[in-house]
């Protein structure tokens, strides 16, 4: 099995491409299904979850043509995939797919609006905590779904179509808002959805939408208004650039004292991010290119918590904490999203780090160096927080389940070698 074998100490200096959002792609390729007509999505990320997307599509009978575009624009680069959804043969998601990927869920609204009908696999636990679905199911009902639970799979039935509904969530669910509207695009009269998550994927998942003729008000707010249209139409959309990918390089070049350009990374959709490293004593610019990152002085303690955008993101917790192992002081870093997402703190203990984990908080004291350490992580964040640490650490480590990182970092190794990191792929034992 493939790990990563890296020796840390070298400051990155130079430039790193960002890709296209992964959590905004797969949203959009699920939207394909709304429709008869074609989505072309340009900038789309080549990663093993957007493999399992276009597996599933394929499975319900999407045709998909994939383009490589190689030249560099920014936010136009990447690959460029047509999904056409006009022969749908089979309505069902199974298991062995959406266990893979709990994204798969996506597909349930487009299917269950479009065609009235549809069967989804319950997604399971995973190793971020249980992450249930439910909120997806009792706004579905509340739009006049049948929803019934059999042998692990979710059949979800609206024979006379969707309705609109006033929706509120509870929480701020990402995955549900998005799966609420597309199924609110084909209902019948208007949808209104409070508490609606405001993440830069949903407002691009809303605007691809719009663009496909879909009527929506609220975009990037709290409260979705979307009145339900008859048929939606063909598109190109470009897919935004992935901000949590350029979250986790700007923390490398940090942790490295390094000084990187994040081509067509966009510091408006980073949220809090910014904020953040820039309190831990990194210097963050906007170029016309993207952003710079640099760090000359001490990093510097924070206190952060984890928010639904625009707060602190979940997706950077671990990226934080392997940061603040090495500090000048002592940080205290919470997660309030996801309740069992500090799995990433015994493998960075055992290269020397001093965390101490109090309820969803992690206190994490500072130390002069980390070291090499062979290390293996559960889970794609927490996978690449040990990239990060080791970059840092004195010695090497390796890092085994490179299958996380594959899911989220498209040529981490190349990317990260492009500014000097001492970083490559091996199958040795
Ligand atoms: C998405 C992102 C993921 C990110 C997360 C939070 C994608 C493909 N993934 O995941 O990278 O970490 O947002 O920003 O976009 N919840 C329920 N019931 C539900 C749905 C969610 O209780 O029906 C809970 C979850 O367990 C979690 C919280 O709500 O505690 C937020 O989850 P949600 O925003 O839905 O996350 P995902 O869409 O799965």
């Amino acid at each position: 099995m493939d790990k990563i074998k890296i020796t840390g100490g070298v400051r990155l200096k130079g430039k790193i491409e960002i890709g296209g959002a992964k959590n905004s792609a797969l949203p959009l390729m699920a939207a394909s299904l709304l429709m008869e007509g074609s989505v072309t999505l340009s900038n789309l990320p080549h990663l093993s979850d957007i493999s399992t997307m276009a597996n599933l599509l394929v499975h319900h009978g999407v045709r998909l043509n994939i383009n490589a575009c190689s030249d560099y624009k920014p936010g136009h680069d990447g690959r460029v995939m047509t999904l056409s959804a006009a022969d749908i043969k089979d309505l069902t998601a199974p298991y062995e797919i959406v266990r893979k990927m709990r994204a798969s869920a996506l597909v349930l609204g487009p299917l269950l609006a479009r065609f009235g009908t549809a069967r989804v696999s319950l997604p399971g636990g995973c190793a971020i905590g249980t992450r249930p679905i439910d909120l997806h199911l009792a706004a579905l009902e509340k739009m006049g779904a049948e929803i019934t639970l059999n042998e692990g799979y979710v059949q979800a039935n609206a024979k006379g179509g969707l309705k609109g509904a006033v929706i509120e969530f509870p929480k701020v669910t990402v995955g549900a808002t998005e799966n609420l509207l597309m199924a609110a695009t084909l209902a019948k009269g208007t949808t209104v959805v409070k508490n609606a998550a405001m993440e830069p994927e949903v407002s691009d998942l809303a605007n691809c939408l719009k663009r496909m003729g879909a009527k929506i008000e609220g975009i990037g707010t709290r409260v979705l208004t979307i009145e339900g249209v008859k048929n939606l139409n063909s598109v190109n959309y470009a897919v935004i650039p992935d901000r949590i990918e350029a979250g986790t390089y700007a923390t490398a070049a940090a942790i490295t004292g390094g000084d990187v350009e994040l081509l067509g990374a966009k510091a408006e959709i980073m949220g809090a991010t910014i904020d953040v490293l820039r309190q831990c004593g990194v210097e963050i610019t906007e170029t016309a290119h993207g952003i710079r990152v640099k760090r000359t002085g001490d990093l510097l303690p924070v206190e952060a918590e984890t928010e639904a955008y625009p707060g602190f993101a979940t997706d950077m917790q671990a990226q934080l904490i392997a940061l603040m192992c090495v500090a000048t002081g002592t940080s205290r870093i919470t997660e309030n999203i996801f309740e069992n997402r500090f799995m990433h703190v015994p493998e960075l203990t055992r290269m020397g780090a001093d965390i101490r984990i109090d309820g969803n908080t992690a206190v994490v004291k500072g130390i002069d160096h980390l070291s090499g350490a062979s290390l293996m992580a559960t889970d794609l964040r927490a996978s690449v927080s040990l990239v990060i640490a080791a970059l840092a650490a004195r010695g090497t480590s390796i890092i085994n389940r490179v299958y996380h990182l594959d899911r989220g970092y498209e040529r981490l190794e190349e990317k990260l070698r492009g500014c000097g990191a001492i970083i490559e792929r091996t199958n040795k034992e």
